[in-house]
């Protein structure tokens, strides 16, 4: 049985599903856009979208936003600042809210940058992916390295001190050095922020069809603590498996996810998971953008809703959890799920046998081999009857 104390904090995140080309290693709900953009039309639909979901959470402040995609800086500051004034029209954003837009260094320059700032946009994400010219290419990439080192300066020049490099290692043929040669590129142009992702080959994509030859798990092990060594040395703080910040600048946004926060999703394809007093509900929109189009303000805009059990309530949990490095209060577990902490048992214990979990003064936390074979330790808390698929990334 549910029992919450109190609702989780409020987030919401707003898709845009188009780029000007399809990445061929990208499994998100992106389409390379043909003809023109329907920049009204989707704003319009995004707008109702959210006014369609208020119900599900009423009187809830919302405390960040997190603009991804897709690629949501083909959309012009115009069209996001209408968008933002008409969320803000809608729910109520506290003050100090963290609102982040995602760009793809082909698509901006420092007056756009200014108008999404004027706009209410305080955070950006710059997908660089990588400063050599060469994987730039192998990646299928819109851009080249001068566009990517551009984008993070006209950051800066538009005001954006607070602003996050996407970087990509484990690439086709990569060296530790050349991967080493990329962070320090990313270094030098003063991030708050780093995501560091490694390389993955994931089903229905070109490199899953056609896969690249990628460095053996030696060389990415190697990769991996150059990386690390380089980037605590530069004072950058990792807080999640692929994620640091320097000064405290932490994802506000994405920390919701992991410690299993409520988010509202709007846009197509995007995904929400709410807290009422009966317990957890997930729910996605349709994924394809004409759908979302010719169905958005109907019943039909949902692709799905799923109440979840007790058993996989635990399990997203820790899915989620256990990817911080500093781990998470036991309490965070009752308050988030509603569930006593001895639900979490035996798994804990094994865990703990195993030496992959600590649990001492209160915090929950995987240990240095815990991360390292992170899907066998969250295989642990997989409820009996669900085959095991492992995957805690999240729209971002
Ligand atoms: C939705 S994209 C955001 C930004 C923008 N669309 C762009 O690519 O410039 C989010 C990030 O996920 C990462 N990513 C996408 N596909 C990946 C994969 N197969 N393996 C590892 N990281 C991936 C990339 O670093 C990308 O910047
Ligand atoms: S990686 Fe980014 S730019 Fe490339 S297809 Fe995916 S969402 Fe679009």
């Amino acid at each position: 049985m549910f029992q919450f104390t109190a609702l989780p904090p409020l987030s919401l995140y707003i898709h845009f599903p188009w780029c000007v080309r399809k990445c061929p290693y990208c499994d998100f709900n992106s389409h390379a856009v043909r003809g023109e953009l329907p920049e009204e039309q989707y704003i319009d639909a995004l707008l109702t979208d959210l006014e369609q979901d208020l119900p599900r959470v009423w009187g809830r402040p919302v405390r960040s936003i997190f603009l991804g995609g897709g690629t949501p800086s083909l959309f012009s500051p115009e069209a996001i600042e209408r968008l933002l004034d008409g969320v803000r029209a809608r729910v109520v954003l506290l003050p100090e809210s963290e609102v982040t837009l995602e760009a793809n260094p082909g698509t901006v320059e420092t007056e756009r940058f200014r108008g999404y700032r004027a706009a209410g946009v305080n955070r950006l994400s710059i997908g660089v992916q990588s400063f050599q010219p060469e994987q730039l290419k192998k990646l299928g990439r819109i851009h080249g390295r001068d566009e990517a080192l551009a984008a993070a300066q006209a950051a800066r020049a538009a005001g954006f001190d607070n602003f996050n490099l996407d970087l990509m290692f484990g690439l086709p043929q990569q060296t530790p050095d050349e991967a080493l040669a990329d962070l320090r590129t990313a270094l030098a142009l003063h991030p708050a922020h780093l995501s560091l992702y490694q390389l993955t080959l994931e089903p229905n994509t070109l490199f899953h069809a056609h896969p690249p030859e990628l460095p053996d798990d030696d060389v990415l092990a190697a990769m991996q603590d150059a990386l690390q060594t380089e980037l605590a040395g530069a004072g950058f703080a990792q807080y999640e498996v692929s994620a640091y910040a320097r000064g405290g600048r932490r994802c506000r946004h994405n920390l919701n996810y992991w410690q299993f926060g409520d988010y509202l999703g709007i846009g197509a394809g995007a995904h929400a998971k709410i807290t009422h007093a009966t317990g957890i509900t997930r729910l996605w929109k349709v994924k394809q953008p004409r759908d979302f189009l010719a169905k958005v303000g109907t019943p039909g805009i949902l692709g799905g809703e799923q109440h979840l059990r007790n058993e996989d309530v635990a399990f997203e949990f820790m899915l989620n959890a256990l990817r911080l490095t500093e781990g998470f209060p036991a309490t965070l577990f009752t308050e988030r799920t509603g569930l006593p902490l001895a639900s979490l048992e035996p798994a804990l214990a094994q865990a703990g046998a195993r030496g992959l979990v600590e649990h001492s003064a209160g915090i929950i936390c995987a240990t240095t081999l815990g991360r390292r074979f992170l899907n066998d330790l969250i295989g642990l808390f997989l409820p009996e009857s669900t085959a095991p698929k492992v995957d805690g990334r999240h729209q971002h």
